[in-house]
């Protein structure tokens, strides 16, 4: 098929791109590097060894992208592009309720004026807010403590309207753990511009020597080392997922699934693998917990395995090596 991939150019993006590619897939890539950078379209080709259409705009633009829909016979669109960042939402609620929202109506608007009513959209575990009991399965209740999680959720009720409205949509949303770890030709991975705010990208510029120690947030929680539990997964297993998903869009339904593991991992599971993996110390000191963190939080994977055929086969070593060989490979 043709597809559509908005945010192509980030980090869970560029991974799916190769994976499209890799597995026969036309792709069509629309991105406003806002948070991602203008070279990693050629690595996607270089990685591949196959060529695609790129365009640079602003999702909210729809003479823009309607552009694209006149010039491309797109079949179906995997929608990443979004600002993301749980903290920056929190002091930007406006930018990430019209950046994200508007995007989303814009695309959708389109993808039905051109009759092509097939979508994957990046959704986040985080729509879960902070669960009575784990692991998560699909139903499990919805709620959300920033505005970053609340354009996820919004937006799930908005295609869940929008599917209400027109039953022949066909719709998969997928709800993602915590995606880290790179491509295994350490061309592309996890770069973020500045201070990271998520745990992976932080420990590898410690490692890195470019900032001097890791914070851990808090040591008291009820976990089996008092640090915070999450469901870390490889993210060429995550692009897997969506390749997976894409079989998907042939029932006229709406489908929710977990990209997860299974396996919650604490902080310090996370800086320890790293370090033992790559032979390398990531000094640390533990802080004040970070408001609005959850204690711990893993996936249910078996209705993605169920109906997808979604397993996660990477571990945790192969995440924390990949990871730090991104930053090898690019120094
Ligand atoms: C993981 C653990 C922190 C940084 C968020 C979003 C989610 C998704 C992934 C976009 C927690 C601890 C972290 C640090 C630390 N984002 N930590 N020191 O918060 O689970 O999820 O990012 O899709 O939607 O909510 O990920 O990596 O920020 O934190 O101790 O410098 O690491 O307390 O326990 P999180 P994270």
């Amino acid at each position: 098929m043709k597809i559509l991939v908005t945010g192509g150019a980030g980090y869970i993006g560029s991974h799916t791109c190769i994976e499209l590619l890799e597995n026969g897939h036309d792709i069509v890539v629309v991105d406003n590097f806002s948070n991602s950078k203008p070279e990693v379209i050629d690595k996607i080709k270089e990685i591949s060894g196959k060529d695609f259409s790129f365009y640079e705009l602003d999702l909210c633009d729809k003479d823009a992208l309607e552009e694209v829909f006149k010039k491309e016979q797109i079949e179906a669109a995997i929608h990443f592009a979004g600002y993301k960042a749980v903290g920056e939402s929190v002091k930007k609620p406006l930018m990430y309720y019209q950046n994200n929202l508007l995007s989303t109506l814009v695309l959708c608007e389109l993808l039905a004026k051109y009759d092509c009513k097939k979508l994957v959209f990046s959704s986040s575990a985080t729509v879960y807010g902070s669960p009575d009991h784990l692991p998560i399965t699909e139903d499990f209740p919805l709620s959300t403590t920033n505005p970053y999680g609340t354009t996820k959720l919004m937006i799930e009720q908005i295609l869940k309207d929008l599917h209400i409205s027109d039953p022949t949509w066909d719709i998969v949303i997928l709800r993602y753990f915590n995606p880290i770890g790179a491509h295994e030709s350490g061309f592309i991975g996890e770069s973020p511009n500045n201070i990271p705010n998520n745990l992976m990208p932080y420990i590898v510029k410690v490692a890195n020597k470019e900032l001097p120690e890791l914070g851990i947030f808090g040591d008291d929680y009820e976990t089996k080392d008092g640090t915070g539990v999450r469901d870390y997964i490889h993210v060429c297993d995550l692009a897997h997922g969506h390749l997976l998903a894409l079989n998907k869009l042939n029932d006229h339904a709406i489908h929710y699934y977990n990209l997860g593991t299974g396996n919650g991992y604490s902080v310090l599971d996370l800086v320890e693998t790293f370090k033992r993996v790559n032979n390398i110390d990531v000094p640390y000191t533990i802080k004040d917990r970070r408001p609005g963190d959850i204690a711990a939080c893993y996936a249910d994977p078996s209705k993605a395995q169920k109906e997808l055929g979604f397993v996660a086969e990477r571990t945790l070593d192969d995440m924390c090596k990949s990871a730090w060989n991104f930053i090898l490979k690019n120094k």
